[in-house]
This record gives structure tokens, sequence and C-alpha cells, in this order.
């Protein structure tokens, strides 16, 4: 997987792929990650990349031609490249988007900074459009991170442990059990006893209880997503 972000401000974005299990993937020739500004782009003489908006309203917005001329050679380097635009007005992004995008085989980024990007850029060149929550982030870089790290850990390789994929949260409607690490009494706070009496069903079904009370205490939502699924399976 080849990743293009497409931002004005590269070191926002690059230290997180100096560390950890992105730096391996990239190590691994599994990931690979590229950097374009706007405004090496820009025509104009102090390579301007934002002006006031048409038409009225506070802030500054990115002028579309720095981002047609940069999109458009993008996509004459490679025609395949899939391109997405992050801002706070589109559908939000899901773990069901983060497997299916983990097939494509180049992904571009595009950040706005200041209060958006020309909506002319995003008619011509957006493939999709991502939201990552109800809230305004100073510009598109950290949900560009977001996003790239959770297709990430579903290309092939990238995970040491193919296992830990499948029983994760938003795997299936219920949040993930509880998990505890060694040793098995802290500070008079032990794990549940079940878990140690290596009766596999019996941990099975405790963790499905525990699941269900994660799941109603923080997203009732998909409790009933996960309920209605049940009674179809009957
Ligand atoms: N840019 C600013 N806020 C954002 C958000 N919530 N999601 C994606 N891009 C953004």
């Amino acid at each position: 997987m080849t990743y293009t972000f497409v931002t004005l401000f590269k070191n926002l974005v690059e230290g997180y792929f100096h560390d950890s299990i992105l730096s391996r993937a990239i190590a691994k020739n599994i990931l690979h990650v590229h950097y374009l500004n706007p405004r090496d782009y820009s025509d104009s003489k102090h390579s301007k990349v934002d002006d006031t908006a048409v038409g009225g309203g506070a802030g500054m917005v990115m002028n579309p031609q720095p981002l047609f001329d940069l999109l458009k050679d993008l996509k004459k380097s490679d025609e395949n490249v899939h391109i997405i635009f992050l801002t706070p007005v589109a559908k939000p992004f899901r773990q069901n988007d983060a497997k299916r995008l983990a097939l494509k085989s180049h992904i571009a980024f595009v950040s706005g900074r200041y209060e958006g990007i020309d909506e002319r850029v995003i008619e011509e060149f957006a493939d999709e459009v991502f939201s990552i929550g109800d809230y305004i982030l100073t510009g598109g870089e950290l949900a560009s991170l977001v996003i790239c790290d959770a297709i990430s850990r579903n290309i092939e390789g990238v995970l040491g442990n193919s296992d830990s994929l499948s029983v994760e949260s938003f795997e299936t409607p219920l949040l993930e059990a509880p998990s505890f690490s060694k040793p098995q009494c802290y500070e008079q706070k032990s794990v549940p006893s079940e878990y140690l009496k290596g009766n596999h069903s019996r941990i099975r079904s405790l963790k499905l209880a525990l699941s269900e009370c994660k799941t109603q205490f923080f997203r009732p939502d998909q409790l009933l997503k996960h309920r209605t699924r049940k009674s179809y399976e009957k």
C-alpha cells in the first residue's frame, strides 16, 4: 500500500511513522509513505495557497489552483490512486471502511487547514470524503492519520498476530471484553477468577457476558444492533 499525504504541514504527519508497528511495516516494504505540499504547486508570486472566502465568512479557504495542479499530477502518476478528503462535513469513518480501504493499492489523504478547501476541488477529485467525529479539528492531518492507522492494521502482514484482528470491538457490534495482564493479583485487585481456571468454554461465556455489559454501558446503540442480528440468526 502506498499512502500520499497532501498537506501543508508534513512535519505534523511524518513523526507518526517513525516508531512502532507502522515503522516496521515501512521497513518490510508493506507500506510506502509520500508527501506532497500544495505550496509547491502554487502559481502565485509568494506561493500563496489560501484566500478569503467568496461571499463572505470568517477565515481563509484553500485556493483551487495549487490543489487542482497537484491532484492532476498525482492522478497522472497513478491512475489507481484513491483520493480521500478529510473534513467534518462528511460521512463518519467506520471499521468497515478501514477493512474495505485496506484492499486499495494507493490512497491519497487531502488535508485542509484554515476554514477548509474550495468545494470545487472536492467535487472534482474526491473518491470519498470522511469525518472522524462530530468535533472540529484545526486541520485534516490528525484525521488522515487516524484513518491511515485504522486501514493499515487491516493490511496483510502489518500486525504480527493476525488473530488480534478478528475478535476486536467493531468486528462485531459488541465491544471487546476486558483484557488483563500479569500479575494475577495487583494491589489487591485480582483478575476475574474464571480467567484463571483454564476452562475455555466458561471463559468464552464470561467474556461474552462482560462484552454485553460494556456495550450496554458505553454503546447501547451497538447492543441493539447485536440483539437484532442475533434474532435474525435464530
Ligand atoms: N478536519 C477538521 N475537523 C475534522 C473532523 N472532525 N474529521 C475530519 N477532518 C476534519
